[in-house]
């Protein structure tokens, strides 16, 4: 929190369709944005086009995949607003493929993109935050994470690795006002899921009972809820928001 008791709010993969939707939401709220990135162009666009739209969010540049990167990312926001009170781990990348074709590469990617991340940034963070006795991690995973996916054995193993973490760290630091909690968003109107082939894609939404994608605002909505101080109760849990696609 800085000094003006403003709660500070770290999303990782800022610039991406979730990540843009997450930060204003978190703006709206209130809390002072810090938007993580790792393409240096993209990243001064959004911040323009924000600019424009009436949002004021601060820059971090660090590839998430990189333990020490993420320590000196923390370090300069620490130093530039305070302690990180709100982590959202949203970046993510799919590099979809049959597993029988599946290289070594696309695995590791995924891997180190989805899951390895969300170590480095929770690692970074953890201790100011049991220091301060508060913080709120929301882990974005996948409905892939919870079911399977053809195509997405990389995918799926690291979103079902996040939650994974989730549980386990919630109950490490339960006693320190830290809730941990997990959202399994379904298929969302991103450019991730429009670079899915179409016709594979209207199978998919032919699939979800809702009847269409999801908003990335109503994804950013949930966000908001879990990193709210009054949700203290909430924690190790797995939010599903899927249009009904996957119930259990
Ligand atoms: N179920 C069963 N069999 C399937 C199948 C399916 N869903 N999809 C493909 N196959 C079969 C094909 O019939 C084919 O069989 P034969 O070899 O016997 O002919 C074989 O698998 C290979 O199929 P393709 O030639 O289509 O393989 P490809 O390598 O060109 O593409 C793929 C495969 C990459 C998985 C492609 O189908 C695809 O992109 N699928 C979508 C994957 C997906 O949903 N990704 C989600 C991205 S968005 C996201 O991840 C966000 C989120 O969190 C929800």
């Amino acid at each position: 929190m800085n000094t003006e008791n403003q709660h500070i709010a770290l999303v990782t993969g800022a610039t991406g369709g979730l990540g843009t939707h997450i930060c204003k939401r978190l703006s709206e709220d209130g809390y002072i944005v810090c938007a993580n990135y790792r393409s240096e162009e993209k990243a001064q666009e959004w911040k323009k086009k924000m600019e424009a739209e009436g949002y004021q969010f601060y820059l971090y540049k660090a590839d998430v995949c990189d333990y020490d990167a993420v320590e000196q990312m923390i370090k300069a926001i620490e130093q530039d607003h305070g302690v990180v009170d709100i982590l959202v781990n949203n970046a993510g990348i799919t590099k979809d493929g049959i597993f029988k074709k599946m290289s070594k590469e696309n695995w590791q990617d995924v891997i180190a993109t989805n899951l390895t991340s969300v170590f480095n940034c929770c690692r970074h963070v953890i201790n100011q935050m049991i220091d301060q006795n508060y913080g709120r991690i929301v882990n974005i995973s996948s409905v892939n994470g919870q079911r399977a996916q053809f195509g997405q054995v990389n995918y799926a193993a690291a979103k079902a690795g996040m939650h994974g973490i989730t549980k386990t760290l919630a109950i490490e630091v339960a006693n320190k006002g830290i809730t941990v909690n997990t959202i399994s968003p379904g298929y969302v109107a991103t450019d991730m899921v429009m670079a899915v082939p179409e016709e594979v894609r209207n199978k998919i939404i032919a699939g979800i009972p809702v009847g269409r994608l999801g908003g990335t605002g109503e994804i950013a909505h949930l966000v908001s809820f879990l990193a709210a101080r009054d949700t203290a109760f909430i924690t190790g849990a797995n939010y599903a928001i899927n249009g009904g696609q996957h119930v259990y």
